[in-house]
């Protein structure tokens, strides 16, 4: 039969193997292609990956160098309003995580969600407070937030890490509001 010469009485028995095969040609270009699409699409696409493995270990380092470099131990500290490098290092992870993004990662109050804000935040490096730069002031103003602006209380906050924040401010601005370590620690300690 296939492969024989064609004999007129099984032409139509032929025609349809021949129509087979033609099937098997189409369904196997179909695979070809298919295989092709996925070559194309998962494992060429494979360099975008690569690249990202590449990129990775720098992106890693970038962010290292911007994040405080340990977790840091305030445990023992308890009268936290006390200037201490160790509150500022604290407050400055707080910082980040939680007014970043209003301030600016430097304090210059240019954070993207601060953009389109009315009062725009406060340029902390510039400091002009409104409601008290000194260390009870800035405390006041955490706790309870600016009324009528998008300055909110802090005051679920824990009282260490607010007194962490404002060591922190009080580190980075140029408008620093002289005090009495004292007067601050008489009154400090009743705030909560
Ligand atoms: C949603 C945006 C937003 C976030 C988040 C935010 N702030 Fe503010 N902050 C503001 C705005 C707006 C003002 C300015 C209000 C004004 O001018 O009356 C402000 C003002 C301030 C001031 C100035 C107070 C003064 O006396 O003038 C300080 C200090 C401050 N923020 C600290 C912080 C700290 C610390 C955090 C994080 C715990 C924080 N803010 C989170 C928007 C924000």
């Amino acid at each position: 039969m296939s492969g024989g010469p064609i004999d007129p009485s099984h032409r139509e028995e032929t025609q349809s193997s021949v129509n087979a095969a033609g099937m098997r040609m189409f369904i196997f270009s179909m695979a070809a292609a298919m295989l092709f699409f996925v070559y194309v699409s998962f494992l060429s696409g494979g360099v975008d990956l690569k690249e990202v493995k590449e990129v990775a270990p720098e992106a890693a380092q970038t962010v290292a160098a911007a994040a405080p470099e340990k977790p840091v131990d305030v445990s023992g500290i308890t009268e936290p309003w006390i200037e201490d490098e160790r509150m500022v290092a604290h407050g400055k992870k707080l910082y980040g995580v939680n007014c970043a993004a209003c301030h600016g990662a430097e304090g210059k109050g240019d954070g993207i969600a601060g953009a389109s804000l009315n009062p725009k935040p406060r340029n902390l490096i510039e400091g002009k407070w409104k409601k008290g730069g000194d260390s009870l002031g800035l405390f006041t103003t955490l706790t309870k937030g600016i009324e009528g602006t998008s300055m909110q209380g802090y005051s679920h906050m824990p009282a260490k890490d607010r007194w962490a924040l404002v060591q922190f401010i009080r580190s980075i601005t140029t408008d620093k509001v002289a005090e009495k370590a004292e007067d601050v620690a008489k009154k400090a300690a009743s705030l909560k």
